[in-house]
């Protein structure tokens, strides 16, 4: 039997108690095949790891997690360590490390989730982001010159390499192909004069080797305003690492919420595993107590079964999470109900037992 090998991180916060959801959710799927099975092993790498050790994961954490098939995450952060150190000495080494340069996170509003914007209808909100995960604006790239002193300087700096933004961009074209939709970039040609314009530049040569994708160029503050006034114009989007990120919550906040963002960073080769996430933090606000919403998650493990070549599976991982929303009896606070973390992953498993 097919035995898939998966790191689990799942970090800080309401990491843990979310991410116990979406492995029952993994192990009930496999139980049902009968064919492949799951075997999960724990890293305590994050904040608490960090206070005892100085360290956000272990000093050969790299080398131990290239062996697993894919990583687990929860989230990483927590007040009394600085966010900067959380996030780049775990979450992005992970993400560079393995050139997981693809981050794709699905905007559907599903039935029974709820949508802030009036005169919508349901099916106008279903995109695919498909952000720049290694390089742009989080290259990490700059110096603090004279720190401290009068004259400090401060430079970050955005890197665009050939290789980095053609591979996203034909990646983003191949999926829309396979979809049949058409594809949207999203930049900033006028305002950043050389990122951006190399940007839209390379969209464009790469789309002519894609004749049958429809495609659009919007500007990143345009697009912002037009995901909200109109979103169905949106259908597969290509766009950089920070306007990704800004947007995708956007995204989150008119498809249901962050309680169910999710996303993978995906390195498409295979050289290295990928990494299946919610979009959300650590959520310190609510941690410890159970109530956190576990959907993200769990949406996010329908992404690594699609990874694996489980599409029909993934799609019932959706799907019950739909069935979940539209029933309407189990949710956690933030969707206005009162079940526990727990009971929402108790109820998908069974959904998922009983969906055809
Ligand atoms: P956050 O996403 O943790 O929380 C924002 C708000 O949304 C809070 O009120 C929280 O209670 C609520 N919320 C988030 N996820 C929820 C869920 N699943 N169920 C119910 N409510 C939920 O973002 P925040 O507060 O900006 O960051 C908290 C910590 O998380 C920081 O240390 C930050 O750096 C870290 N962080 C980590 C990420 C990751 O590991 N991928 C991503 C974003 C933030
Ligand atoms: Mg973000």
């Amino acid at each position: 039997m097919k035995t898939y090998n998966i790191a689990v991180i799942a970090g800080d916060g309401i990491g843990p108690e979310v991410i116990d959801e979406g492995i029952k959710v993994l192990k009930k799927v496999a139980e049902l095949d009968g064919g492949f099975a799951f075997d999960f092993t724990y890293f305590p790498w994050g904040c608490e790891y960090y206070t005892q050790t100085g360290r956000m994961m272990a000093e050969d954490g790299i080398e131990q997690l290239k062996k697993f098939d894919a990583i687990y995450l929860g989230a990483v952060g927590f007040p009394g360590v600085p966010d900067h150190i959380s996030l780049w000495d775990l979450l992005l080494i992970i993400r560079k490390s393995f050139d997981q340069y693809v981050n794709i996170r699905p905007v559907t509003l599903l039935d029974g989730a709820h949508c802030p914007l009036q005169n919508v209808e349901r099916k106008d909100i279903d995109m695919l982001f498909i952000r720049e995960n290694t390089e742009g604006e989080y290259s990490g790239a700059g110096d603090w010159l004279f720190k401290g002193q009068e004259h400090e300087v401060v430079l970050q700096n955005g890197v665009f390499s050939r290789k980095g933004t053609e591979r996203i961009i034909r990646y983003a074209f191949e999926t829309a192909k396979k979809q049949g939709r058409s594809l949207t970039s999203i930049s900033k040609a006028n305002a950043l004069n050389y990122s951006m314009v190399f940007w839209d530049q390379v969209f464009e040569e790469v789309s002519a080797d894609y004749p049958e994708v429809k495609t659009a160029s919007y500007l990143v503050d345009a697009a912002a305003m037009l995901m909200i006034t109109d979103p169905k114009r949106f259908e597969v989007v290509v766009t950089s690492n920070l306007f990704g990120d800004i947007l995708t919550d956007v995204g989150a906040a008119i498809a249901g919420g962050i309680g169910l963002a999710a996303g993978a960073n995906i390195n498409p080769e295979g050289t290295f595993p990928s990494m299946f996430e919610p979009v959300h933090g650590s959520a310190p606000d609510i941690a410890g107590r159970g109530i956190g919403n576990p959907l993200a998650t769990i949406w996010s493990a329908s992404q690594m079964l699609d990874h694996f070549g489980y599409e029909a599976y993934g799609k019932k991982v959706v799907d019950a999470i739909e069935q979940l929303l539209v029933e309407d009896e189990v949710l956690t606070p933030d969707m206005k109900g009162s079940a526990s973390t727990s009971e929402v992953g108790d109820r998908i498993a069974d959904i998922i037992g009983n969906l055809q």
